[in-house]
């Protein structure tokens, strides 16, 4: 497969079919298109992407708002543990938004209601959370609706748009996403090789997480940093299957870190803090240090607690900004690769070898490289039909608008083009699988 990627990373999803119309791609006879009323949706996500990344072109400080940034937790949004017929997953900020009914309880919803559910709840960035719900979609759902974890035992919202394209077969969920989107060295899940359970919390790992000496603002980024270090080298000396793809670990890994202290922290006057019990009441851990307990399905909103100020959104670039301060303090995190079958045989690829010399170990850490490489290598697992077989269909022309309000933002990270991107090089580590 060629890549035009250049700075515009909206082409790993949203790949605008009118560029491509000439692809030999044809969508199946059997393809089930949106509904009209999915197109409408899909396309004020599109307009509210646009309006939102010129209202934070204009970077001035946003005023706290107590009463604006206190999350409900009463009435609809009061907590709920999920029923047998409800779906968790490996995130516990999607678990704890199904659980207070900010998305579906049932664990299946748009890619619309999980964005908007993430900003408002969160202060998610409507670009990030745009691009986390729609890859999702993509890799794990039926491109508008994704399961938060396993596979939808009732089909729920679930259309079987995917399997009817013949892309990447039947949805599966964010559960079985191993090395799309799951991966490796989670700050409190086990790698799947090495359990065979990469979405409950492992108890002796949240010990070792709470008990990591706080930082001025409690587990905050100095902390998920060091810890992000620590799993990363517990990965490399525990699982012969260790990966380190430049998506999931560069982007998803740095996320997975960094969103603890980044969206968990309660804001007040004096800025977000993250203490213990705010961090077990997101990730559904009772009881304390030495003797924690966790059970599915717990993860809850803490009464009178606040989100990030309306207006200071975590976006695509915060994240960055964050991957990057991480690699700074734990250098070794830098490395794509893996273990060759063994605990403790980590090799790296040569980055200049993977990507044709656009990037190395020192240009990656300039601008937005990370970010640009890392979204890159993501869009060259997007299924191919996106890119251009659904010219004339709805499906097609809602992906076409997300590309469209997606594009001036990325094109803002002014991205070398990745010309060659190596994947072959991956194949010596047998944890790779299926990752990009
Ligand atoms: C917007 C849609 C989102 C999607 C599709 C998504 C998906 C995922 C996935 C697949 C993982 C597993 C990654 C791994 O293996 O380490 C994950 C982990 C994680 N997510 Fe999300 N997420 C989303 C939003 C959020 C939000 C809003 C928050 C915080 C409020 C959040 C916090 C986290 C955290 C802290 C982890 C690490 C879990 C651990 O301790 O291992 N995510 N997410």
């Amino acid at each position: 497969m060629s890549l035009k990627l250049g700075s515009d990373i909206a082409v790993m999803i949203f790949e605008s079919a009118t560029l491509f119309s000439l692809a030999a791609f044809a969508f199946p006879s059997n393809f089930k298109d949106i509904s009209e009323d999915t197109l409408a949706e899909l396309t004020e996500l599109a307009a509210r992407i646009s309006r939102e990344s010129e209202v934070k072109l204009d970077s001035t400080k946003r005023a706290l708002n107590s009463d604006a940034q206190r999350i409900d937790t009463t009435g609809d949004h009061a907590y709920i543990a999920p029923g047998p017929n409800d779906i968790r997953g490996p995130c516990p900020g999607l678990n704890t938004l199904a659980n207070h009914g900010y998305i579906s309880r049932t664990g299946v919803d748009s890619v619309v209601a999980v964005t908007a559910a993430s900003t408002a709840v969160f202060g998610m960035g409507v670009d990030l959370s745009a691009f986390l719900s729609v890859y999702s979609g993509v890799m794990a759902g039926d491109v508008t609706s994704f399961s938060i974890g396993g596979k939808p035992k009732t089909g729920g919202l679930l259309s079987g748009l995917t399997s009817s394209l013949g892309l990447l077969g039947e949805p599966q969920g964010l559960s079985a996403s191993h090395n799309r989107f799951e991966c490796d060295a989670s700050p409190t899940r086990m790698d799947l090789y090495k359990t065979g359970d990469a979405v409950s919390v492992n108890v002796p790992r949240f010990e070792k997480l709470a008990a990591m000496p706080k930082g001025p603002n409690g587990y905050d980024i100095t902390v998920m940093s060091k810890w992000r270090g620590a799993c990363f080298n517990d990965s490399i000396s525990t699982n012969g299957h260790f990966f380190t793809g430049p998506f999931t670990h560069l982007a998803v890994n740095a996320a997975a870190h960094a969103f603890v202290y980044r969206f968990f922290g309660n804001w007040s006057a004096d800025g977000p803090y993250l203490d213990l019990e705010t961090l077990k009441s997101f990730y559904g851990v009772t009881g304390e240090p030495g003797s924690f307990q966790w059970q599915q399905g717990r993860e809850r909103i803490p009464d009178n607690w606040h989100r990030r100020p309306i207006g200071d959104e975590y976006t695509l670039v915060s994240l960055n900004l964050d991957a990057v301060y991480a690699i700074t303090t734990e250098p070794q995190i830098i490395a794509i690769g893996g273990n060759t079958g063994e605990p403790n045989t980590f090799t790296g690829v040569d980055l200049v070898n993977l990507t044709g010399g656009v990037f190395d170990a020192a240009t990656l850490l300039e601008g937005n490289n990370l970010a640009c490489f890392a979204y890159q290598v993501a869009s060259i697992g997007a299924p191919d039909i996106l890119r251009g077989g659904l010219v004339g269909t709805l499906l097609g022309t809602a992906l076409s608008k997300l590309a469209d309000a997606l594009s001036p933002i990325l094109a803002n990270f002014n991205c070398p083009e990745l010309i060659k991107y190596d994947k072959s090089l991956l194949e010596a580590f047998p944890g790779a699988g299926s990752g990009l």
